[in-house]
């Protein structure tokens, strides 16, 4: 008795010690376990290991998402595939996060309301589980952040920082145009992950509308060969998904949404 307190005791402090206090919430749950189904030590050691090891990786990933800039939390779980048949063995394929390890990158086309936005957050979630830090912002504000760090003499040091970030995603392209130098500093963005890390990018535009938005048809070709050279071009079509069930069938027709995008 006094013995199994003592135990009790060492387990606590050493856990704290260790700062993995998870480890005592299952450590006895498990040894009854252990002693009722006959594992070994070792079995035992792995299964309370494991837990611990779960829970950071869960609390690791939730700690990633918060810092990635997601704005509203959206998970492929909540897509309904049933509106973008099309799409689904491509995302099926994706969720396993091997584009990642690959640095390939994923472009997400289509008109406004058919869920770009919503897998390009359900997919960089997935990242974060995966163990990758990511971040997400719109393409008007990631040009206010390159230009200043470019402005301020940094661009290098910025390209090099978001280096270490697993997965970037930008998003609406194509929704405001850009100045000529935003051109070039998304270009740069473009090359420095070319091939070392994954981009997610969408964009209600088909490629070819691409070099108006950019304001320069030779740097933005040459963007576009380095994004899609890796790349799972992913277009969605239909009307939105924001105006279903509304008893509005289709938003102003414009010649960028005729999903007519080539990939
Ligand atoms: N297939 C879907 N299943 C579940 N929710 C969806 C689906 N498609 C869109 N939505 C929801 O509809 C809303 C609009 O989708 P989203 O923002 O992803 O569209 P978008 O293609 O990015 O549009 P925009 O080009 O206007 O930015 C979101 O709330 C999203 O969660
Ligand atoms: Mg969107």
């Amino acid at each position: 008795m006094t013995s199994s307190t003592d135990s009790a005791k060492q387990l606590r402090y050493l856990a704290g010690a260790l700062k993995a206090p998870r480890i005592l919430d299952v450590a006895d749950r498990l040894a009854d376990q252990a002693r009722d189904q006959g594992w070994s030590f070792e079995d035992y050691l792995a299964a309370v290991l494991e837990r611990e090891v779960a829970a950071r990786n869960a609390s690791g990933a939730e700690i990633r998402i918060r810092a990635a800039g997601f704005g509203t939390r959206k998970t492929l779980e909540d897509f309904d595939y049933d509106a973008q048949p099309a799409i689904r063995n491509q995302i099926a394929a994706l969720t396993g996060g091997g584009f990642l390890t690959e640095a390939r990158n994923i472009v997400l086309l289509g008109p406004p309301g058919t869920g770009k936005t919503h897998l390009a957050i359900g997919l960089g979630i997935q990242a974060c589980r995966h163990g990758y830090r990511v971040l997400f912002a719109t393409a008007t504000d990631w040009v206010t952040r390159l230009s200043d760090a470019h402005r301020q003499g940094r661009l290098p040091a910025e390209l090099a920082k978001l280096r270490r970030y697993g997965l970037i995603i930008i998003d609406e392209v194509g929704y405001l145009p850009f100045e000529q130098d935003a051109a070039n500093l998304f270009f740069q963005l473009v090359s420095s992950r070319y091939e070392h890390a994954s981009l997610i990018l969408t964009s209600n535009l088909p490629f070819s509308g691409w070099g108006g938005v950019f304001g320069d048809q030779v740097v933005a070709a040459a963007m576009i060969d380095r994004i899609v050279h890796h790349a799972d071009v992913l277009t969605l079509k239909g009307a939105s998904y924001r105006l279903r069930n509304r008893g509005i069938d289709t938003l102003p027709s414009i010649r960028t949404t005729t999903g007519d995008n080539e990939n």
